[in-house]
């Protein structure tokens, strides 16, 4: 299949931009634009009602002033807590937002991302076929095109049979030698890694091999700096303002 076109730069705010403001909410994807940004990455569950929210941890209890599984909830009680003031009283009043809403924002702001499926265990088909058809019926035509990814491999099975023209990104803490032939069978983009036990050598085989390699979460510039040079293609960081200077 035709490799899709991939358009992802060097430096990608993570989960909008978690160093200075609350994660995955409007108010972050908003700074991490302010802030320079091209693109941003984010982590979508589902509700129990079938929606798409995007949120890093399966329980809202660390990110709202609400308990529980978002997966045991419905969007109208999800919408309901506060997922700002947790990390700053002055992001009092942001909620955890909708798919639909992130992607109406980024069209506002002209931001790129990085949708990285989060499936709570169980339930991976589904948020992943919710997520693609919702990127192909909504996703705007003038942003680049989006970039999906997980650490779930059932997930990116999913995402390949339901829409196979949107890139995929693997994810992988740590890279070993199976890389390569799990990138191959779900007909992967992109491989993703935590930056801490990435070897030099290893980005190297990786960018040999043909394969754009983003690490996470690259928080001090030097390191971002030491990553460029052994090959990395990009990294995501909390702090695009000390990144961005790199590049
Ligand atoms: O997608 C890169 C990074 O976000 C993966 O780890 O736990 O921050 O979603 P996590
Ligand atoms: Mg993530």
């Amino acid at each position: 299949m035709r490799q899709p076109q991939l358009l992802v730069p060097k430096v990608v705010g993570h989960r909008g931009a978690a160093g200075h403001a609350p994660e995955n909410t409007l108010a972050g994807f908003r700074i991490a634009k302010a802030l320079g940004v091209s693109w941003v990455e984010f982590d979508v569950h589902l509700t129990a009602d079938g929606r798409c929210v995007v949120l890093h941890d399966d329980l809202i209890d660390r990110t709202t002033d609400g308990q529980g599984a978002v997966g045991d909830m419905v969007l109208e009680e999800i919408a309901s807590y506060d997922a700002g003031a947790w990390f700053d009283p002055r992001f009092a009043g942001e909620t955890i937002p909708t798919l639909e809403e992130v992607i109406d924002l980024l069209a506002d702001l002209g931001l790129g991302a990085n949708v990285e499926l989060k499936p709570t265990p169980g339930v991976e088909d589904d948020t992943a076929i919710a997520t693609m058809e919702l990127l192909r019926s909504a996703w705007p035509d003038h942003l680049p095109p989006p970039l999906v990814s997980s650490f779930d491999y059932r997930s990116l099975e999913v995402a390949r049979d339901v829409a196979p023209e949107i890139a995929r990104g693997l994810l992988l803490e740590t890279v070993t030698d199976e890389w390569r032939g799990m990138v191959e069978a779900i007909e992967a983009t992109t491989l993703h890694c935590g930056h801490t036990p990435l070897t030099p050598a290893r980005a190297r085989e990786i960018r040999a091999a043909g394969y754009p390699l983003f690490c996470y979460t690259v928080n001090h510039a030097g390191r971002a700096q030491e990553l460029f040079g052994w090959g990395v293609s990009g990294v995501f960081t909390d702090v695009p303002d000390q990144v961005l200077p790199l590049v």
